[in-house]
């Protein structure tokens, strides 16, 4: 019997089925199962095929390798994010929402390599040649030597990028516009993306070319398309930012050839993509210092600190049951805070709405912004300014001790160079910091925090000082 030539593709997760179904069983979604021909599909042609097997030369892990060097773009928050530079032969995904500036920053960088004399091409699918010139030239750029097309054809423009100098950089944008004709779907269907993606990392690969893919961004922050792009690329970049906010941060999501750790800043303004070298400045600009409820956390990012002001609002509830809504922090590392604060300082939070705010629209992932986040907490409630002058870092644990966190001592530095004068941290874990100019103040629990909040809180209303000359750290 002769098999069937026809496949069902989930839109959503790339699942497979042999028939059609509402719901994918794989994602759940709705809806998102599409019939795509397997006659003409990736690996149809190995399978009509049957020839037989080539027989290639195995070697050992310790052989020379004929690297070349990595393409450093000199934009330095890009090559950070990329490991120092872009490498030869590999395929560099990079995803964000419509208008955050991914084509904004890849002209940026195509304009920079092209005038370092390296062959750079930029495919556009989405823009004609006369729009990508006009931002080119809005941006300054327009005398750089890129070469420009507006072309969808994978097969195409494999052909033509073999042709002559083999190119340093090649910029897809985007790879949900870009279809080959080995493939016979739809354009922008699971099977189309994935299909033009292996053609280009084959080609890449081949020619020692970098090629950058733009991707799209679902409403939830995915890559749209399958998720198989991500696993078929040497390095996934996200572009991040939001509307209200003019800095966009690159983060590494996967990265073969270097860390996922690190951030690059950047500022959109009229100009284009302005890198931002300290971005602490930047999140703390037009922090005013004298309302209750704000902390400043002195974070990681990668291998650089960065400060950001965590800020809290706690409020008697008119609901039923309370709120507790945040912005740039993991929700369930919040209600694991609040909880700590209620069973081992006494805080009865059950009865008041809490919202967390990370300001200036950062998104912090790491444990140790509990502590901060608790100070913000605790100052909200109580009302009790903190010191205008502190920073805070630690984890907390369960128990409502304070955890040691990595990297005390760059964050200190970091947090000295730009004015602080004392710290609230982990009370073990602090070796080496004694020839920093900061003061340092251990904090072993969690009870102990709140009992110096509440204190500070005392003393302020005692004293009678006014809302606009908040408390100093205590030296
Ligand atoms: P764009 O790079 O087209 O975004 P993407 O490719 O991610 O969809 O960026 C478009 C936005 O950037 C647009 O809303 C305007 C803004 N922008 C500036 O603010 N300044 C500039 O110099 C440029 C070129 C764009
Ligand atoms: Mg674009």
């Amino acid at each position: 019997m002769a098999k069937s030539r026809s496949n069902f593709v989930c839109q959503s997760c790339g699942a497979v089925t042999n028939r059609w179904q509402g719901k994918c069983e794989s994602c759940g979604d709705w809806n998102s199962i599409v019939e795509e021909g397997l006659s003409s599909g990736i690996g149809a042609q190995a399978a009509r095929s049957a020839r037989k097997g080539r027989v290639f030369a195995l070697e050992g892990l310790d052989g020379e390798n004929k690297s070349a060097p990595r393409i450093v773009s000199g934009i330095e928050e890009l090559d950070r994010v990329t490991g120092g530079g872009f490498v030869p032969g590999s395929v560099i995904l990079i995803g964000g929402e419509p208008g955050i500036g991914k084509s904004t920053l890849l002209i940026q960088a195509c304009a920079t390599l092209a005038e370092k004399k390296h062959r750079v091409v930029y495919i556009s699918g989405e823009e004609a040649v006369a729009q990508v010139r006009l931002r080119a030239e809005r941006l300054g750029l327009a005398k750089a030597p890129v070469e420009l097309a507006a072309e969808t054809s994978v097969e195409d423009i494999v052909t033509t990028l073999s042709q002559g100098r083999p190119p340093a950089l090649v910029v897809i944008d985007s790879i949900q516009t870009m279809w080959s004709e080995t493939v016979d779907s739809t354009p922008g269907t699971v099977t189309q993306v994935r299909g033009a993606a292996q053609a280009l990392i084959r080609y890449a690969k081949t020619s020692g070319a970098s090629v950058i893919l733009v991707g799209h961004v679902t409403k939830d922050g995915q890559i749209a398309g399958p998720r198989v792009v991500e696993h078929m690329v040497d390095a996934v970049v996200s572009f991040e930012g939001d509307g209200g906010h003019h800095f966009r941060i690159l983060r590494a999501v996967k990265n073969r050839f270097g860390p996922t750790d690190e951030i690059g800043v950047f500022e959109m303004t009229g100009g284009g993509l302005r890198e931002v070298t300290n971005p602490s400045a930047l999140f703390l600009a037009g922090r005013d210092g004298t309302a209750a409820g704000a902390a400043v956390f002195a974070g990681m990012e990668g291998t650089r600190p960065v400060l950001v002001e965590i800020q809290a609002l706690v409020a008697p509830t008119a609901l039923g049951t309370p709120r507790r809504a945040v912005v740039g922090w993991e929700p369930s590392r919040l209600a694991m805070v609040i909880a700590v604060l209620e069973a081992h300082a006494g805080l009865r939070l059950g009865q008041h709405d809490v919202y967390l705010n990370v300001a200036g629209g950062l998104r912090i992932n790491e444990p140790a912004a509990d502590l901060a986040a608790a100070a913000a907490l605790v100052s909200s409630l109580t009302g009790a300014i903190l010191p205008h002058n502190a920073v805070y870092f630690g984890e907390i644990a369960l128990s409502g001790a304070i955890r040691p966190v990595a990297h005390a001592a760059a964050r200190l530095k970091e947090s000295a160079k730009l004015g602080f004068q004392g710290a609230i941290a982990p009370a073990s874990g602090l070796d080496g910091q004694e020839q920093s100019a900061m003061i340092v103040r251990p904090c072993a629990h969690i009870g102990e925090l709140v009992a110096e909040i509440a204190a500070q809180g005392v003393q302020k209303s005692s004293k009678k000082r006014t809302s606009a000359e908040p408390e100093p750290f205590p030296v």
